[in-house]
């Protein structure tokens, strides 16, 4: 068991261990008190979980309401969220109650921000239950859904109370989906920790260490979370250095967006850290050593190295991207394992940098 404790604006702990679906109730309770609990979970998450979760806090004592969508990418999006904030409505939600979003990336971003929303903002529990949202999404207090003009466009900074992170909810992700958090796991190494990104390329992360050493698994999670609080404790607001978790994600969006979402955000940042890391090192800007060193580990983790699309298609997804400032954009520039600086370059040298990073 871990708990790490995360100074924002309004601190918050991470409870990070096993069997925490069922100590839940008592862990909200205390962070949070209020009398009824409204669980938001998605169509995969709550047939598995949503009852183990709804019983722990029934017996601790709260009144509880599931509200559950359709699984997706393309349901993080203004009908959703306007149905779970009738759902917090007709359930008669008061301020001192708490919006449990118990679920992967969709769900924290879509619970997150209709907790933020409901009369003008309730406690907000986070339960992530994969990996990329144990690592990254719920912690820091970003929500969003999507607009049809781009990915979290409308959102809001919103800090949870509580997050509780049940590392046996792994156990029932596809390969695919457990890669797809190890693309922020990497990332994390690369801006911040070279004793990580080395005990990473020694033991990669797989479903099947979480099957053989569940405690290793327990302790990457942790120096991940310890990674992103210390990020986002100088930065709440992303003015700064909290840009930096932004490493291989301006490439990334454009790949996901030119492939409709159907390829997996860490998967789609996989492949955006190898490209903009080759760009670096055609630049002289980056350590030779790291493409090898970051291809590699990507590989072993089951991710993209290489982008599907070419760099005129990328360019023009990128466009979009809501770090863009009018004819620049921040860019986040790997300088060597555990060193990344953040850059802001006019698009016409992002135009360049993406070919320098298509290029083998
Ligand atoms: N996922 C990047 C951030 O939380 O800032």
């Amino acid at each position: 068991m871990h708990v790490i404790d995360v100074p924002a604006s309004t601190p918050y702990r991470v409870h990070i261990g096993t069997r925490l679906l069922e100590a839940s109730g008592g862990i909200i309770a205390s962070a949070c008190g209020g009398a009824q609990a409204a669980v938001i979970t998605d169509s995969n998450v709550g047939p598995l979980y949503a009852d183990i979760v709804a019983d722990s806090l029934k017996a601790a004592g709260y009144a509880v309401c599931v509200f559950t969508f359709e699984a997706g990418e393309e349901h993080k999006r203004a009908d959703t969220l306007l149905a779970a904030l009738e759902f917090l409505a007709e359930h008669e939600l008061d301020r001192n109650d708490v919006v449990v979003a118990l679920g992967g990336g969709v769900t924290g971003d879509l619970g997150g921000l209709a907790a933020a929303l409901y009369m003008r903002g309730i406690k907000l529990a986070q339960m992530p239950t994969s990996l990329l949202a144990m690592v990254d999404s719920s912690v820091g207090g970003k929500t969003a859904i999507d607009l049809e003009a781009g990915k979290n466009l409308v959102g809001a900074f919103w800090q949870p109370r509580v997050v509780i992170a049940d590392i046996g909810c792994l156990g029932t992700l596809t390969p695919e989906q457990f890669a797809d958090g190890c693309g922020e796991v990497v990332k994390h190494g690369v801006i911040a920790d070279p004793d990580l990104f080395a005990a990473l390329e020694q033991t990669p992360p797989t479903l099947q260490l979480l099957m053989t050493n569940l405690a290793r698994v327990e302790a990457i999670v942790a120096r991940n979370i310890e990674i992103k609080r210390d990020v986002v404790a100088q930065d709440e607001r992303e003015g700064s250095v909290r840009k930096l978790l932004n490493f291989g994600h301006s490439i990334g969006h454009a790949i996901e967006a030119c492939a409709a979402f159907t390829i997996g955000h860490g998967n789609c940042v996989a492949a955006g850290m190898c490209a903009i890391t080759r760009a670096a090192i055609a630049e002289g800007a980056c350590d030779p050593d790291v493409i090898d060193r970051l291809t590699g580990l990507l590989e072993a983790c089951g991710l993209m190295t290489t982008s599907p699309y070419s760099a005129e298609e990328l360019f023009a997804c990128a466009l979009h991207d809501k770090k863009r400032h009018g004819d620049s954009i921040d860019l986040v520039i790997p300088r060597r394992i555990g060193a990344c600086s953040i850059e802001n370059v006019s698009l016409d040298a992002f135009r360049i940098l993406i070919e320098e990073g298509l290029a083998s």
